[in-house]
């Protein structure tokens, strides 16, 4: 069976919206909060450089694996995965695959919009002026604050969600495209202005030293295994986001250039906060690099608190993660919304609704870890490290391994082949080499060995 070559959401307008999409979905909080605090707490460059092996060796086949995936199915991740099941004649269990990243991309939107809040009221509280020459401590204070009030943070989440929904409403080509083409050649200038700005006013060397040396003796087996996790999160593999997108990518278009292309700015943008980021705080006298979570939040304002003219590009910082995070979380809303018009008979509008009004929910969960639930711990994992450890470090490389493996040895060949059209014969065999062998094992290493350090040592 041929399955169709053209959706019921439409397509986008060309292979350069695709990319700027799919740079939209992989650009995001991971790039901008969560890469240079993990990376911080692992101790710098030797975390650095496991992460890029796992982009290369596991992400990026990975990722062509599930564009692939999205691309012959053209329906949301759900139906697709159950169409190529059915047409490459393989155990109908396979179709769960689908559903284990629809699952995984929901969980992480539910903490994915609070922590996003975070990123919007800091616009505001930077703008304001109020941080002019503030200390470690009254920045920490004014951050225990905000974590601190439900009611503070359940506002930006819900204005954070509103956004996305907006987006996501306009569908395909109206909405998400338009959406992309607008923020993301923004992003791009933004970032730009402040990698000169922390270049100038900055502590630029030591903040290269700081993510290119390579002190092996920081580094665990819990942060190798965060820094593969990180690589499927940052690259918005193992939940349907990218599949989806790839159900919207023309026909013509070059699979593996195109990807490539994506990789490739995704992890510039994240050496390049990066350098943003630790150039800034070490700048600033007694600000540490392994501050964790805080780091964007509280180093940060201190540092541009301190800085001439500070404050402004301070704002401008957060505008630009905001940006970088709206960009994403829409990729995470479509995949669902997309299974809910296709299988549910609703219109956009509901589907948004309906799973808005869940994720709204489920993310209270997050919210109330910070202050009233901030107690309540399972094998030490509050309710937000909890969902943060089971989607980033257990579902997505579970899903990974199993996208690999099925597109590696399961799919249809011709199938995937008919994709691959127009790859380079030698680029196709390596990737053809990597998805089915390099990628499943080192994930497979990768994952006992990480949940091993984790629970039982
Ligand atoms: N890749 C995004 C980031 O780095 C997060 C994300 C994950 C977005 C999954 C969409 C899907 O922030």
């Amino acid at each position: 069976m041929a399955l169709q070559q053209k959706g019921m959401h439409g397509t986008w307008g060309s292979r350069w919206t695709f990319i700027m999409a799919a740079t939209g979905s992989a650009v995001g909080l991971g790039n901008m909060w969560k890469f240079p605090y993990i990376a911080g707490s692992n101790g710098g460059g030797a975390f650095v450089l496991v992460y890029l092996g796992c982009i290369l060796l596991v992400g990026i086949p990975v990722m062509m694996a599930e564009v692939i995936l999205g691309r012959h199915g053209r329906k949301s991740p759900i139906n697709s995965m159950r169409d190529i099941v059915v047409e490459s004649a393989a155990h109908r269990h396979w179709a769960h695959v689908g559903w284990l990243g629809v699952l995984a991309g929901v969980l992480i939107l539910s903490f994915y919009t609070v922590i996003a809040g975070w990123a919007l009221s800091y616009i505001f509280e930077v703008g304001s002026g109020e941080l002019r020459g503030v200390s470690g401590d009254s920045a920490g204070a004014v951050f225990a604050r905000l974590l601190d009030d439900p009611s503070r943070l359940i506002f930006w989440q819900t204005v954070f969600l509103a956004l996305c929904v907006g987006v996501v409403m306009g569908g395909v080509k109206k909405g998400l495209g338009v959406a992309v083409e607008v923020l993301m050649p923004l992003l791009f200038v933004m970032l730009l202005l402040l990698l000169g700005f922390s270049y100038f006013k900055g502590n630029f060397d030591a903040a290269v030293s700081f993510l290119f040396r390579f002190n092996l003796d920081q580094l665990t087996w819990r942060g190798v295994l965060e820094a593969m996790g990180h690589a499927f999160f940052t690259l918005s593999i193992g939940m349907g986001a990218i599949m989806a997108y790839g159900a919207y990518m023309p026909q013509r278009a070059n699979m593996g250039k195109t990807i490539l292309m994506v990789a490739f700015l995704d992890t510039a943008v994240a050496i390049v906060s990066g350098l943003i980021i630790f150039s800034i705080v070490f700048a600033t006298e007694g600000l540490e690099p392994s501050a964790g979570p805080g780091l964007m939040f509280i180093s940060l304002p201190v540092a541009f608190g301190n800085m001439p003219g500070g404050l402004l590009i301070g704002a401008i910082f957060f505008v630009l993660v905001s940006i970088a995070a709206w960009s994403s979380a829409i990729s995470l809303l479509e995949p669902c919304v997309a299974w809910f018009v296709e299988t549910k008979n609703m219109g956009r509008f509901r589907a948004n609704l309906v799973l808005a009004g869940f994720v709204w929910l489920l993310g209270l969960g997050t919210v109330f870890s910070f202050n009233i639930w901030a107690d309540y711990k399972l094998f030490g994992f509050t309710f937000f490290d909890g969902l943060d450890f089971l989607t980033a470090n257990i579902m997505l490389p579970i899903s990974g391994l199993l996208i690999a493996l099925f597109v590696g040895f399961v799919m249809n060949k011709k199938a995937v082949d008919s994709e691959m059209l127009g790859a380079n014969p030698s680029l196709e065999t390596l990737w053809r080499f990597t998805v089915r062998y390099v990628a499943p094992v080192a994930i497979g290493a990768v994952f006992i060995m990480g949940v091993y350090d984790k629970f039982f040592s």
